[in-house]
């Protein structure tokens, strides 16, 4: 059964990176759906990040954690939710190095108590839906790590996540195939690469980098800096997730990927480079961000600061995403020198988001 028009949404997570980016990009293209924004409010997770969708009689907020099945399974009702979009888990692989619980919580007992709502809502005896999907956002990581000339992670490779983050949430990706197999629900996956882009919480490389040289802070980076990335703008994720809820065959898993591989160190120098360019051309910055290197007329650059690698760090990857590609048509509209452009444009411009977050 495919489900080719979704109606209400239920998206989990919806306050984090990018199931905020995902609520206004769905609310733009699709206007009159119905939209549940399902989230916790870890750390993670702002509601200042949805602040502009708030007020539409459409749009709801749901404060509350997915492993808490009743409170899923009544909003599933409630709302008549069709659609499950599925965002929410513990993100950052370096906290689930030095506290794994909460990834298990979250991304695998999380998980599975949402599969079992949404069974109980749309197969159970009173499920009142006639088509419904559940879709699972996932990562490349759990492929595991590549080598300096391997082709990209295609959707058969074998599952070798290396940190606890990966391996929770190849767990969660087994349990959401497997209640396609065995009670029938109508799942699909996708696997992205690494996103960047507005409403990015700051502990990741990119946000992290413009707001330290913002704040004149050192830029750490992990080991000699050559561990290598695929790099998508946000909106080109959302837009594969739509494709794939759209025209996506129940029972697949799709990898979506930028083809746009760099290294931790590079992306830091083009950031650096990037802001020293923004500082040289505008006075206004230097007024405003007065401890940045640019406002004295340095380069940023100095303060990349090396620091110890990650434990288990994996070395690279890269995606295959020629699948979603024949299948759904799907390429990513946005360069990533136009992406990063926007990515600073924006974290320029919204500083009352960010600044509140460090
Ligand atoms: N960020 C990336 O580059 C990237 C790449 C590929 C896949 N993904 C996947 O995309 C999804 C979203 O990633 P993100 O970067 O937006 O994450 P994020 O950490 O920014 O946001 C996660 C959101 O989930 C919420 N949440 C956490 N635990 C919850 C719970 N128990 N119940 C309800 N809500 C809870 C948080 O409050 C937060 O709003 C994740 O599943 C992640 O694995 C992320």
């Amino acid at each position: 059964m495919s489900n080719a028009r979704p109606r209400a949404l239920l998206v989990t997570g919806a306050a984090g990176f990018i199931g905020a980016n995902f609520m206004h990009y769905w609310a733009r293209a699709h206007p009159a759906d119905t939209l549940v924004a399902y989230d916790a409010l870890t750390y993670a997770g702002n509601l200042a990040s949805l602040e502009s969708l708030r007020g539409r009689d459409n749009v709801h907020f749901i404060h509350a954690d997915i492993c808490d099945g009743d409170r899923v399974l009544a909003t599933l009702r409630e709302h008549c939710v069709d659609t499950i979009v599925h965002f929410a888990a513990e993100s950052h692989v370096d906290r689930s190095i030095s506290g794994s619980d909460a990834f298990i919580q979250t991304n695998i007992v999380g998980t599975h108590s949402l599969l079992q709502a949404a069974r109980e809502a749309w197969l159970g005896a009173d499920a009142t839906v006639a088509q419904h999907r559940f879709h699972h956002v996932s990562t490349d990581e759990v492929y595991g790590s590549l080598s300096a000339d391997a082709p990209g992670f295609h959707e058969r490779q074998q599952y070798q996540p290396n940190s606890p983050y990966s391996a929770s949430k190849a767990a969660s990706d087994h349990l959401v195939r497997a209640w396609l197999h065995t009670y029938g629900l109508q799942v699909t996956i996708s696997n992205c690469s690494n996103n960047y882009g507005p409403y990015h919480f700051p502990e990741k490389l990119i946000p992290l980098c413009i707001t330290n040289i913002l704040r004149g802070l050192p830029l750490p980076v992990y080991g000699d800096g050559s561990n290598i990335r695929d790099w998508l703008y946000v909106e080109d994720h959302c837009r594969g997730i739509e494709l794939v809820l759209q025209a996506g065959e129940v029972g697949q898993a799709y990898n979506i990927g930028g083809n746009n591989e760099w290294s931790n160190l590079d992306i830091v120098h083009l950031l650096c480079d990037e802001l020293d360019k923004r500082f040289a051309a505008d006075a206004d910055l230097v007024r405003r961000f007065p401890a940045a290197p640019g406002a004295a007329g340095t380069s940023a650059r100095e303060l990349v600061t090396f620091v110890q690698d990650r434990a288990g760090h994996d070395w690279r990857y890269a995606i295959d995403a020629g699948k979603i590609s024949a299948e759904l048509g799907y390429t990513p509209r946005e360069s990533f020198a136009s992406g990063l452009q926007r990515t600073v444009d924006w974290f320029l411009d919204n500083q009352a988001w960010w600044q509140p977050l460090l």
